[in-house]
């Protein structure tokens, strides 16, 4: 039975017994249950070695979306959840942490984006898939780090468009596509903590390193990238690039999978401008713990629900997103 210590948490409490074998039973449950266990890269390293399946936010809706377990586990923050919900309304989703949202997300109310909106008539809007459900309603095509570039273009030139919530994403599709989209407000709390000065300074001591950077970070960090992308697009090109060495500007998680895939290359965290801190950590992603992922399984919550009204509206911006991108990566 759920019970309100739980609710109020925004996860089981209940410690796992002593003596579980954590991952077997995890294993077993998906097994019994017939549920399938997603995880963003940014989750931690032993919650990506034991999902089925691991990818970035794009892979991760396309997954979903034709997933035939009756329960998806996502390991991520709650917009993801979300996401899968929306797409497989008939499913049971779950998230093994609700508190595991998203500061991007949250930069982008759904009252003042709804205004901005109205105050902007005849205009586009595309929305990047960090955004509430009710966000999703409010857009005419959702876009991901994987495809946002590919999905404007798509576009007229002299279309107009409505970019919202990242500002830095929008900057960085207008320098690069002439376009002048009007962007909502908003930034992610980790991506706009890196610190350019620290990267250089790291650079100077690997001057063979290349740079990686996602389109989250801010502009002048972007300009020294030698590789702007979604993680997925990061993890593909330092695994067919030739260099050695790699300072990665995203959240650190990413790196437990470049590692595994190369364990020849060194792969460094990009520094965020607070040595004192972990701030290239997602400190939501790193809330979904195995004793979380146990517990979630064991009994099926907390769940994921759309309310009905704003899932009808919000699964055409998704799908037209994936239908504009049948094979992006
Ligand atoms: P990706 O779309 O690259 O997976 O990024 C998701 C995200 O949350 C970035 O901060
Ligand atoms: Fe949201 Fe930023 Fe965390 Fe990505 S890294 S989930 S954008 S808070």
């Amino acid at each position: 039975m759920i019970n309100k210590k739980w609710i109020k948490a925004g996860y089981v409490t209940e410690p796992v017994p002593i003596g579980t074998d954590i991952k077997a039973e995890i294993r077993r449950m998906c097994k019994e249950k017939n549920a399938v266990i997603m995880a963003h890269y940014y989750t931690d390293g032993e919650i990506q070695d034991i999902a089925d399946f691991v990818g970035d936010s794009l892979a991760l809706a396309k997954q979903a979306a034709k997933t035939n377990a009756d329960i998806i586990v996502m390991c991520g923050v709650h917009f993801m959840g979300e996401t899968n919900k929306i797409l497989c309304p008939n499913k049971k989703v779950l998230v093994p942490d609700f508190n595991a949202t998203c500061s991007l997300a949250e930069s982008c109310p759904a009252k003042e984006f709804g205004e901005f909106v109205k105050a902007h008539p005849g205009y586009t809007v595309i929305s990047y898939v960090n955004t509430t459900a009710a966000i999703k309603a409010l857009t005419d095509v959702v876009v991901t780090s994987g495809n946002a570039m590919q999905i404007v273009s798509s576009f007229p030139k002299d279309e107009k468009i409505i970019f919202g919530p990242d500002r830095n994403l929008g900057n960085y599709i207008n320098s690069i596509t002439g376009r002048s989209m009007v962007l909502w407000d908003g930034a992610c709390h980790v991506h706009e903590k890196f610190s350019l000065e620290r990267i250089l300074e790291l650079k100077a001591q690997h001057p063979n390193a290349k740079i990686l950077v996602h389109p989250e970070c801010k502009g002048p960090v972007v300009k020294v990238a030698d590789k702007v992308g979604s993680t997925a697009a990061l993890l593909k090109f330092s695994q067919e690039d030739d260099a050695s060495e790699y300072i990665v500007a995203t959240e650190s998680g990413i790196l437990h999978k470049m590692q595994q895939a190369c364990p020849e290359k060194i792969f460094l965290p990009a520094p965020p401008d607070d040595s004192t801190c972990a701030c290239n950590e997602c400190n939501y992603m790193k809330l979904i713990t195995m004793e979380k992922l146990y517990n979630c399984l064991k009994y099926e919550w907390p769940e994921i629900e759309v309310d009905k009204k704003v899932a009808e509206k919000a699964v055409k911006s998704i799908n037209r997103m994936l239908e504009l991108t049948p094979s992006s990566k």
